[in-house]
């Protein structure tokens, strides 16, 4: 993630589903650092494992999986374009068809809620309907996937409409693609790609 630029220094998580439960990232350590014993296994009641604290976030982590079933990895970043529409509370609207790759018309921005907390886990899950990635107000972005390829493909493509959508603002709003072109562009997605 750091490499990629979606991630610097201890910023943002990442969960893969395990039975019962999941493994996320330990809470404020440098991903350079973390071994196999650093990573924590969470219970969906939120019973933590292992030597380390979980992620503070563990509980929008833990939300996903119990309400999404096809989420098997969740990616939590602080790109730095993500960051930028964030911190004005703005989303990512069809300006280029990529934003289908989230799974809808648009790639929404939850409102405003502290870090760890339920509510932010609340604004996410809503953000999150019918989508598989979101903005957090103020903060940064959520993308989740099949599994830590998919959610982690995502998590930079996010970053990259909002690299695009940031400098496409700077000569003015972006027309859209209609409704009915970004629901075409989602269907022509179920059938993308290699098999
Ligand atoms: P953690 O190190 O606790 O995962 O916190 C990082 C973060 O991005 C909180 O939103």
């Amino acid at each position: 993630m750091n490499a990629a630029g979606i991630n610097r220094g201890t910023a943002g998580n990442v969960s893969a589903r395990v039975a019962g439960g999941f493994l996320v990232t330990p809470s404020a350590m440098r991903y350079e650092d973390l071994g196999p014993d650093d990573v924590v296994r969470v219970g969906m009641d939120g019973t933590p494992g292992g030597a380390r604290k979980p992620s503070s976030e563990w509980r929008f982590h833990r939300d996903i999986y119990a309400t999404r079933p096809e989420a098997g990895a969740v990616v939590h970043t602080h790109g730095p374009f993500s960051a930028a529409l964030a911190c004005h509370g703005r989303g990512i609207p069809a300006f280029h068809y990529m934003v289908a790759r989230a799974g809808g018309r648009d790639i929404r921005c939850a409102p405003y809620a502290r870090f760890g907390t339920q509510e932010l886990s609340d604004r996410a899950l809503a953000a999150l309907e019918g989508r598989r990635a979101c903005l957090l107000a103020h903060h940064g972005a959520i993308a989740f996937g099949a599994d830590l390829d998919a959610a982690f493909a995502l998590a930079a493509e996010v970053e990259t409409l909002a690299e695009m959508y940031w400098r496409a603002l700077a000569i003015g709003e972006p027309p859209r693609l209609t409704d009915d072109e970004m629901d075409a562009v989602i269907a022509k997605f179920a059938g993308y790609g290699q098999r």
